[in-house]
């Protein structure tokens, strides 16, 4: 798919399915903090990418399995599923890269709007704040942490070819 540059390390994007849901379920596993109840389990995963789509896009670090973006794509909208780094490997660009790729996949498609959902708080808003993103909306109590704590989110969107 693409290779960028991100500090010293060479990031390198290329499309998943199905059967990378092993590196898919432990990026997940080792990236989201499950007191929030953002990540999604294996089978969930599995459900989501049999989809009409969705697209999976993996980021590999000096070849070693570093993120992913989940995103699906209807009509004319696009939605940002997931997005996870490792966390021995942020804040290195691979967000940035990934983010990137898929506002591109966006551009040379037919794709006016790509959505996402953020928790409340959660650092990654600087991000999509960095790459165009606006916030149009909340959902209260929308992620249920593991010890049952509700957390609202935030929905984003970006427009595409603006
Ligand atoms: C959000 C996430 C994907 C960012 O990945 P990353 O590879 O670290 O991102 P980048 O290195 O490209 O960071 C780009 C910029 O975003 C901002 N940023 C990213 N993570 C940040 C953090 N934890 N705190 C503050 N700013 C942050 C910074 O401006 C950063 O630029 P800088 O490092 O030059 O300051 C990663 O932290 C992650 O996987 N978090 C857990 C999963 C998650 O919450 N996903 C989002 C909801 S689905």
């Amino acid at each position: 798919m693409a290779t960028r540059q991100a500090a010293t390390r060479t990031v390198t994007l290329r499309t998943g399915d199905a059967r990378d849901l092993a590196i898919v379920d432990a990026l997940m596993t080792d990236a989201f903090d499950p007191s929030y109840g953002e990540a999604w389990t294996r089978s969930q995963c599995l459900g989501v990418l049999a989809l009409t789509g969705v697209h999976l896009t993996l980021a590999f670090v000096d070849d070693f399995p570093a993120g992913f973006t989940m995103t699906r794509s209807v009509a004319d909208e696009a939605e940002l599923l997931l997005i996870a780094v490792a966390p021995d490997h942020r804040r290195r660009g691979v967000g940035t890269a990934l983010i990137r790729a898929a506002i591109a996949d966006c551009s040379v498609g037919s794709i006016a709007k790509l959505h996402l959902e953020v928790r409340a708080g959660n650092d990654a808003v600087k991000m999509y704040d960095a790459h165009g993103f606006t916030k149009v909306g909340e959902r209260r109590a929308y992620y249920r942490g593991k010890t049952g704590v509700a957390y609202d989110a935030h929905t984003y969107s970006k427009d595409i070819n603006s």
